[in-house]
């Protein structure tokens, strides 16, 4: 018997007895009968939202796909899914990424489906939908949403989220009025589509492709560019041919497939994101990826592509430059040839046509960008499981550093206290802010790169070490380390620190550490008024979340998630 004879959804649609009518009967709706026997049923996950307006276009993909899955022999099903809008949600869209994934794969197994394909695009959507993918274990593929066209304003393109740090300075500086600076904001977002600068929409969307989870060539290309609804097309018709080899992310997804991601993730200089991300990624597949291998993996790897925020150009750029495959084709030789994709060939002979058409935005391996991009991982007394830094990002004078703690409990207390012109502050202290971890905000926000204190701008300081538990935007950079875990509220040593504690940085030394004897350290109590800030919540996701989150150095998934339910549901009501 064949693959599609023994399809998934045939547990509902065939046979004559009472259940399997009421399955049939009502998706019927002028459905033809031959719906119902051996056509692979392919859900479309879609989480085109009004209120996530960098994925509002997907209902367009969509219907792409769904022509592609009808032309294969599928019959596609529309599944609006949890969409997480990263500009719109408070407190913070991470608090929500483990609740999309858990809703997403409970959908996929309850409902007749025998694939999968995955529409996102804003930060935490691809992420959420990859999680859910590999839980359930269906045959999935991902169509990212694309990244929107480059925007002008005063005859210069804008950056997405970069840009607008560097505007509203100008305002600040009086060098635009707040006029203008409201008029630059339908220049900055000019089409649909996810940011177009190298933060963590685009970071996701190539790392996937990297990954093995998009058709190979298609992430990157920009959401208005007709191009998107052929790919989208051609994964619908993809979608089908997976059900039939019964290719489920457990077959393709190996160790080899995350080693091309965090190679890709070096390539491309992304954000500091896709770390926890990838883990969450791996820890639903039982993959063993730990933090050290994004630091033996790709701290060496050269960053090639030119783009904001670490370089010049933007999305639209990379992709008329040859996009993903152009830049890995660059840095064939640290990929891993055996890591297979969607379509069931190796990364690598996806590679072998492609070229740089612009040699400004793709560098040569001679020429890179930075010599050496990644992430590096630290550890010290003061980060036990770990904290990262992206010494590209970082001012290379900060990367070895002693200097006294100024110690903030709250991303609220800094902001009421760093621009006091009495704050105890100069260029060598270094800022510290807790509480901002997946507990103790709750949902670890992007707090980690602080501004600096005005007087300390006025005196012509541009940079500062800071360390947070917190996130960071992909968009942004700075000597900032992050992700520290275990963070302040699960009773890490975060929380023992005092202003005028001294701090000491290597990164070479990949050492993060107080410089406070150890039996001190030991009397000391977690702060009070860091645990005073983390008020545990009484009900709903919340609660859920804080009760089961995990740190940052294992993925800030839920522990109760980690791992994967496959398919299977063995019980039936009517
Ligand atoms: Fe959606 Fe940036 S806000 S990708």
């Amino acid at each position: 018997m064949s693959a599609v004879q023994q399809l998934r959804s045939a547990q509902w649609y065939a046979g004559q007895d009472r259940n399997a009518y009421i399955h049939r009967a009502w998706m019927r709706r002028g459905v033809p009968d031959d719906a119902f026997r051996g056509r692979p049923q392919i859900a479309v996950a879609n989480t085109a939202s009004d209120l996530t307006p960098c994925n509002a276009h997907l209902r367009e993909v969509a219907s792409a796909v769904r022509d592609g899955v009808l032309e294969a022999g599928g019959v596609p099903l529309e599944l609006p899914v949890v969409s997480l809008g990263e500009t719109q949600l408070r407190p913070t869209a991470m608090l929500w990424r483990n609740m999309a994934a858990m809703a997403t794969e409970e959908m996929l197994r309850a409902n007749p489906i025998d694939g999968v394909v995955l529409l996102g695009g804003c930060d935490k959507t691809i992420p959420s939908l990859l999680m859910a993918a590999a839980s359930v274990d269906l045959p999935a593929v991902v169509v990212p949403g694309g990244p929107m066209l480059t925007g002008t304003f005063r005859g210069k393109p804008l950056g997405c989220g970069t840009d607008v740090w560097r505007l509203s300075e100008e305002v600040r500086a009086g060098t635009l009025s707040a006029e203008e600076f409201t008029r630059s904001e339908s220049a900055m977002i000019r089409s649909r589509g996810h940011c177009n600068t190298m933060g963590t929409a685009s970071t996701m969307a190539l790392v996937a492709e990297a990954l093995g989870t998009v058709l190979p060539g298609v992430a990157g290309t920009p959401a208005p560019d007709s191009r998107l609804l052929e790919a989208a097309h051609r994964t619908g018709r993809l979608a089908v041919e997976m059900v039939g080899a019964d290719r489920r992310p457990s077959t393709f997804l190996t160790k080899a497939s995350f080693h091309n991601a965090i190679v890709a993730l070096a390539a491309i200089g992304g954000s500091t994101n896709a770390v926890v991300h990838l883990l969450a990624i791996a820890g639903r597949l039982g993959v063993d990826l730990t933090l050290d291998d994004f630091d033996r993996i790709g701290s060496h790897v050269p960053v090639l592509a030119d783009l904001q925020p670490a370089g010049r150009f933007l999305m639209d750029d990379l992709h008329r430059a040859g996009g993903l495959p152009a830049v890995l084709r660059e840095v064939r030789d640290l990929l891993d040839p055996e890591a297979l994709t969607v379509t069931g060939a190796p990364l690598v002979t996806h590679l072998d046509d492609d070229a740089v058409w612009d040699r400004e935005v793709i560098r040569p391996r001679s020429e890179p960008l930075i010599a050496e991009g990644g992430i590096a991982v630290l550890r010290g007394n003061l980060a036990p499981a770990g904290a990262l830094i992206k010494p590209a990002a970082a001012s290379p004078h900060l990367l070895r550093h002693r200097g006294p703690a100024v110690v903030f409990d709250s991303i609220e207390d800094f902001h009421a206290r760093i621009d006091d012109p009495d704050l105890d502050v100069d260029a060598d202290s270094v800022l510290v802010l807790r509480g901002c971890g997946p507990k103790g905000y709750p949902g670890m926000p992007e707090v980690s790169n602080m501004p600096l204190p005005k007087k300390l701008l006025a005196l012509g300081v541009r940079d500062m070490v800071r360390v947070c538990d917190g996130r960071m935007s992909g968009t942004a950079y700075g000597t900032v380390i992050l992700h520290v875990a275990p963070e302040a509220a699960a009773g890490g040593p975060l929380a023992l620190v005092r202003t005028g504690d001294t701090v000491v940085l290597d990164v070479e030394a990949r050492r993060l550490d107080l410089d406070v004897p150890a039996d001190e350290l030991a009397r000391r109590r977690p702060n009070e008024a860091t645990l005073a800030g983390f008020a545990a919540p009484r009900r709903g996701w919340e609660r859920l979340y804080v009760d089961h989150v995990q740190q940052a150095d294992t993925g800030a998934d839920l522990d109760f998630l980690i791992g994967s339910s496959g398919s299977e549901v063995s019980r039936e009501s009517h």
